[in-house]
């Protein structure tokens, strides 16, 4: 089974995401754990501290080392060929996260999520501890939180029994390579707008064409990038 484990200054965050949704009738069914450690209680000082100023200068904070590495090890083991868990470093430097990230992780056993916050991380703690560093897009967040549950429900959508219906991955967004169409259902009209014709004819030949269609369109207007192996697949 699939454990997932978050580690953040703010714990408190993922109250509600781990019992909400999607995921959290996954974890209530036994397919999938996720819990978040308080960082703070990796420190050793009095005033619990997780950051400090940077060397060479310049603006904001940095994430002190030992309370990461020693979260990281705690949780996970030494880094190296034995640890079974695979820890990753939510960072906007980081390799861009996919779904087919997403579907290869699922397969993990264990996964550990550091959530760095401040201006960054001493990079000591990535050469130390961490096994991949990954961005959930090119905009810059105030921590690695949200990253991280992006990361944890996308995840989890590939750990078998969490959808009801295996084909929903499928047809969505990215796995096939192409956006998704839009979708319609009642009432018939709203507000002068009528839900197109074909959808309504019962001819599963011409819904599925038009579907095709209309994806194949607002990819090519949205994400023409997507279609550059060929447009007929
Ligand atoms: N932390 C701050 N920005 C981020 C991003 N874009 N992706 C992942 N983690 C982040």
């Amino acid at each position: 089974m699939l454990r997932i484990e978050v580690i953040t200054i703010f714990p408190e965050l993922f109250e509600a995401f781990r019992t909400t949704g999607v995921l959290g009738g996954a974890i209530e069914r036994g397919l999938l754990e996720l819990s978040a450690h308080d960082l703070r209680r990796f420190t050793r000082d009095r005033h619990r501290t997780v950051d400090d100023i940077p060397y060479g200068g310049g603006p904001g904070m940095v994430m002190k080392p030992e309370p990461l590495v020693e979260a990281i090890e705690a949780l996970a083991g030494a880094k190296g060929p034995e640890r079974k868990a695979h820890v990753m470093l939510m960072a906007p430097q980081g390799a861009p996260f996919t779904g087919q990230r997403a579907r290869e992780l699922a397969r993990e056993e264990q996964l550990v999520l550091v959530c760095g916050r401040y201006e960054g991380v001493d990079q000591r703690v990535i050469e130390l501890a961490v096994d991949e560093e990954i961005s959930i897009g090119d905009y810059v967040l105030s921590g690695g939180e949200v990253a991280a549950m992006a990361v944890s429900e996308a995840v989890s959508r590939f750990v078998p029994g969490v959808l009801g219906n295996p084909d929903s991955t499928a047809s969505e967004s990215f796995e096939s390579d192409r956006l998704e169409g839009p979708h319609y259902t009642r009432p018939v009209e709203f507000r002068g707008l009528a839900v197109p014709e074909v959808l309504r004819s019962g001819n599963h030949a011409e819904i599925a064409r038009w579907r095709r269609e209309r994806a194949l369109e607002r990819t090519r207007s949205r994400r023409p990038d997507l279609l550059t192996g060929g447009e007929e697949r």
